[in-house]
């Protein structure tokens, strides 16, 4: 795609699009232009029914070091209210289609706020994550304040919002923040192999678990389980319910028809 200047986009496998942040000499930090393309090309890819999941990464050593300090450093208040700025990263969360983050290196800043917006996050054990925005003077303004503490808990979101410090992969693992911590060298791979399960399943169900499970982030509980027992009866009104249900009783594999 010629449209794209800071990222670029593959498509390594059968219903899978690969999103890699590629501002080398920025340390893949996120400009204005950025955000641009990630949320337009996510949304792009939301509306492709051959599209089933979406991995986001960045290099071996660094995902992302977070928003672009030097084009943010001479903005004024008046400038950031009047734009509100970093709110068109919310476009990233309503994104239906699974978003896989690989990430391997520093995810600090906004790079950390990037991966928590996604649904599984994939950790290098090289990994590194962190909200230094207190040694800038300023506090995460893309959900890292919010996603992490419901991560991670009251404890450890203070201690990285307020001193500023990186948590490693094996501590962010221990933590909740992470979904597992493959090796550097099968970073890539493993997200392939999760991203091509994910989107071989019924897409309809995956979109549905995927809602259900955010819910459990807007609700009490008995409106969560209520919400997921309904949607849960909506599966029956799938071709791949059925199609799912028969291949398990006559011991096959279910060939989804994403319907
Ligand atoms: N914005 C703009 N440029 C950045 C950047 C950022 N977030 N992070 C790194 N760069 C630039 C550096 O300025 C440097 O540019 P020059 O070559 O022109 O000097 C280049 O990338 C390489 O960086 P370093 O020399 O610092 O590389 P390093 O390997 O020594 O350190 C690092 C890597 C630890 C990631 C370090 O660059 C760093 O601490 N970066 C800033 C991290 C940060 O504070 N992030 C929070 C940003 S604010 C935010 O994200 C708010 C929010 O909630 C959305």
């Amino acid at each position: 795609m010629n449209d794209l200047h800071t990222i670029t986009l593959e498509r390594p496998a059968d219903r899978v699009a690969l999103i890699t942040l590629n501002r080398p000499k920025a340390k893949n930090a996120l400009n204005l232009q950025t955000m641009r393309e990630i949320t337009d090309l996510t949304a792009r890819l939301d509306a492709d029914p051959d599209v089933g999941a979406i991995i986001i990464t960045g290099s071996d050593t660094v995902f992302a070091a977070g928003a672009d300090i030097k084009e943010m450093r001479d903005l004024t208040f008046s400038e950031v209210h009047a734009q509100d700025w970093l709110a068109g990263w919310t476009a990233l969360a309503d994104v239906r289609t699974p978003l896989i983050a690989a990430v391997a290196g520093y995810a600090l800043g906004g790079g950390c706020e990037l991966a928590m917006m996604c649904d599984l996050l994939i950790a290098a054990d090289n990994a590194k994550f962190g909200q230094p925005e207190i040694t800038l003077g300023v506090i995460p303004g893309m959900g890292g304040s919010q996603r992490l503490t419901r991560a991670v808990g009251k404890a450890k979101a203070m201690d990285l919002c307020l001193t500023g410090r990186m948590m490693d992969a094996e501590e962010a693992d221990r933590s909740g923040l992470v979904s597992r911590v493959v090796p550097t060298a099968t970073l890539r791979e493993e997200a392939l192999t999760a991203a091509t399960r994910i989107a071989g399943f019924s897409a309809p169900a995956v979109a549905m678990a995927k809602e259900v499970v955010n819910q459990a982030f807007e609700t009490g509980l008995a409106e969560g389980l209520l919400f997921e027992r309904r949607v849960f009866h909506s599966t029956f009104a799938t071709e791949d319910q059925k199609e799912g249900m028969a291949a398990f009783s006559e011991k096959r594999a279910p060939q989804f028809r994403h319907r």
